[in-house]
């Protein structure tokens, strides 16, 4: 995909704040730390757009981000990076308040075409097979992707791969894609995959 321009919208910590809806829309998900904002910054082939941190848990709300794209048919777009899920040191009332708003936007966001999740390649844990899970009782099909794919060796990959598979319980023909926001490995699959979708 080429990317013409990307700026940051705003940032959203309540529903209400969301931007109006005049484009199609894709969501970033994933744990705390799982490498969310640093992919973003890869797809929009920016350094900074997106705040990474060493802090898991640092996004507490809704960004939202326009790109303009060289696809005719995809002008402009819009993403969302939300916040992540499962961290245990983020208080349980903080995580309380956090839940509302992850689960209006996913629920109501009528032109959210795509909604991307995100698991660290070394593994997936409980709460991504629950989130999982219940994407798709929202009526969401997930693109689920493997992040920070560089820190497995290439001989370890389909263990990788078929590990995550089991724990969110895959169907076979569903194959996550895998990522490195550091090498950019995947990211024109990811791309690919992502903009079919939007484009349905
Ligand atoms: P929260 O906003 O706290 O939920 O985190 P996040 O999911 O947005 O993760 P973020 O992008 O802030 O990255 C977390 C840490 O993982 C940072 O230290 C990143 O540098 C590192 N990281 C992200 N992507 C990759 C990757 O592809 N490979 C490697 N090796 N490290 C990565
Ligand atoms: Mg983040």
């Amino acid at each position: 995909m080429r990317v013409l321009g990307a700026e940051f919208t705003r940032t959203c910590v309540s529903p209400e704040q969301f931007p109006a809806e005049t484009w199609p829309e894709f969501a970033v998900v994933g744990r705390s730390n799982v490498g969310k904002s640093s992919l973003i910054n890869a797809l929009l082939q920016r350094k900074h757009l997106a705040r990474v941190s060493r802090t898991p848990g640092k996004t507490q709300a809704v960004n939202f981000f326009e790109v303009r794209t060289g696809d005719p048919r995809l002008s402009t777009i819009r993403l969302a990076d939300l916040p992540g899920y499962g961290y245990a040191r983020v208080s349980k009332s903080l995580q309380r308040e956090w839940a509302p708003l992850i689960e209006a936007y996913l629920t109501r966001r009528t032109l959210l075409r795509c909604v991307v999740l995100l698991i660290d390649a070394r593994g997936a844990e409980a709460s991504d097979e629950n989130t999982y899970a219940w994407l798709r009782r929202c009526g969401h099909d997930p693109l689920v992707v493997m992040t920070k794919i560089d820190k497995l060796k290439r001989g370890e990959r389909r263990d990788g791969e078929n590990g995550v598979r089991q724990v969110l319980g895959l169907p076979p023909e569903v194959r996550p894609l895998g990522v490195s926001s550091i090498t950019k490995e995947g990211r024109e699959d990811l791309w690919k995959a992502i903009a079919a979708r939007l484009k349905t």
